[in-house]
């Protein structure tokens, strides 16, 4: 049964005060309890949430599922997320995401069968002027080439 750390616990409590309402502490608190499951929000986390927050589960699954930050399956030990709007899209963004995903042999969305990554396609991650690029885990990666973006890949432990 998932439950928060006692930190990550103190840490939501900190977000129910800080602001007027409690609703507005659902986003931050799903990035803490996404960050204690492992990368991805589930219906226990939702339901463990609604009771500490004292908000209808219902609600926050609907900020959990309305924001493509939140991941509602289980993702891979490096989640890559390649950007695949406007900017980027021009700069061959596309071929990007889909020649990553070839290379690690899964579909977007998926996790590899060793766990180790899940290939997204997402919208804007506000770096357009370096584009195309892509985000793994917390750590953007820029201007690149299919090249050096599995460079970057087969290079993480
Ligand atoms: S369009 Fe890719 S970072 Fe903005």
């Amino acid at each position: 049964m998932f439950q928060l750390s006692t930190e990550g616990l103190e840490k939501v409590k900190k977000e129910l005060k800080r602001y007027e309402t409690r609703e507005s502490a659902i986003i931050p608190s799903l990035f803490i309890a996404q960050e204690e499951n492992k990368g991805w929000i589930s219906e226990e986390v939702i339901h463990y949430l609604s009771n500490v927050m004292d908000i209808p589960a219902s609600r926050i699954a609907e900020v959990a599922t309305f924001y493509t930050m939140f991941n509602l399956k289980p993702v891979g030990k490096y989640h890559v997320q390649v950007c695949t709007n406007i900017s980027c899209c021009l700069n061959g963004g596309r071929e990007l995401a889909a020649h990553i995903a070839k290379e690690l042999k899964t579909d977007f969305g998926q996790m590899t069968e060793d766990g180790r990554f899940t290939v997204s396609k997402v919208e804007c991650l506000g770096s357009c002027s370096t584009a195309p690029m892509m985000q793994v885990n917390d750590t953007y990666h820029e201007n690149l080439t299919p090249e050096s973006a599995m460079n970057i890949l087969r290079g993480l432990k």
